[in-house]
């Protein structure tokens, strides 16, 4: 009744922001993403009667806030007539600041859920669970590049190459690790109904998919470096001009942007992207990460980088 999962977040290059079904949380858009391998979320759930009711502690803490999205996920994987469970997240990385903390989180709680039920899924039905409580921690069911496509009333997941076919490296620079004000689930629903480019954001995304997954399967670093930053600019776009807007990005994110560009324009392999927050994530070539890390740790305001590889999928890690 009781088991542990490690998960990784995962970084959207061609990202998802919009959902056709907010009951199903069904994304509105496919996307595509790199799991990462240096940050994890790990969580032990523990079935146990006697509790009365799920409790949820964050690195040693009781987080009570996360505790219904949790308890809900872990209904949906063990079923709501299961016993109450002790809900312990080891997370190495700054929580709700833009870091896909909820993304390795839900991963982690499908597969550590499951396996504490004794429920025996296949990966693609936990990356569908795990999917309805954040539509991103779908993707770090999987490891490497996954494509996260729109099937019929459903999402389907691809691993279109693993993590050792292309060894790129992420700079994360850490902007302000405080917690954001919206949450994306917040704020993309308030794209979808105020932004004037929505319309145009969902029309454009099949050809920016085939652009990064063409650019992928090439390992084209420079194909995939155009397409990501445009998704990520148009995504952000789009919060810009919502009603009320949102705005994710703080003076040194934009620094930091700057610095990548600047590179990109001297001919380091590194690219930019930024989720919902200010954190700046630069996708580089092996050779640059060195490169890339001694810029941004030096741009004003960054107040530290984090560097990751391409890692795998959720996992059981305990003994079974
Ligand atoms: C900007 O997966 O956090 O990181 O499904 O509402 O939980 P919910 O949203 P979430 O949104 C992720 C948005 C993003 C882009 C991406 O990861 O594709």
């Amino acid at each position: 009744m009781q088991a542990t999962a490690r998960a990784q977040p995962n970084i959207a290059l061609i990202k998802y922001w919009g959902k056709r079904d907010t009951e199903r949380n069904l994304p509105a858009v496919g996307s595509i993403s790199i799991t990462l391998d240096e940050l994890y979320t790990e969580i032990t759930v523990a079935f146990e009667a006697s509790l009365g009711a799920d409790v949820l502690t964050l690195n040693g803490a009781p987080a009570p806030d996360m505790l219904p999205r949790m308890s809900r996920c872990i209904d949906r994987v063990a079923g709501a007539d299961r016993p109450a469970g002790r809900i312990d997240s080891v997370c190495n990385f700054p929580v709700a600041a833009g870091l896909a903390s909820s993304a390795s989180s839900f991963a982690a709680a499908a597969v550590a859920a499951a396996a504490a039920a004794g429920r025996d899924y296949s990966t693609a039905e936990l990356a569908s669970l795990a999917g309805q409580a954040s539509g991103s921690a779908a993707r770090s069911l999987y490891g490497g590049f996954v494509e996260l496509a729109n099937v019929n009333d459903d999402i389907a997941l691809d691993v279109l190459i693993d993590e050792a076919a292309w060894p790129l490296r992420v700079v994360v620079a850490i902007t302000d690790a405080a917690a954001k004000k919206t949450g994306s689930t917040e704020a993309m629903e308030i794209s979808r109904r105020t932004s004037p480019f929505y319309g145009r954001w969902l029309d454009e995304q099949p050809r920016d998919l085939d652009a990064a997954r063409d650019a992928i399967l090439a390992r084209d670093f420079d194909r995939l470096a155009d397409v990501a930053e445009h998704s990520c600019l148009k995504m952000h776009s789009l919060t810009w001009t919502s009603r009320p807007p949102v705005v994710y990005w703080n003076a040194t994110t934009l620094e930091c942007l700057q610095a990548v560009r600047e590179l990109r324009a001297a001919g380091v392999g590194v690219f930019f992207t930024a989720d919902a927050g200010p954190q700046v994530k630069a996708v580089c070539l092996p050779d640059a990460a060195g490169r890339v890390a001694d810029t941004l740790s030096a741009v004003a305001g960054v107040s530290h980088i984090i560097e990751s590889g391409i890692g795998a999928g959720a996992r059981r890690v305990d003994a079974r």
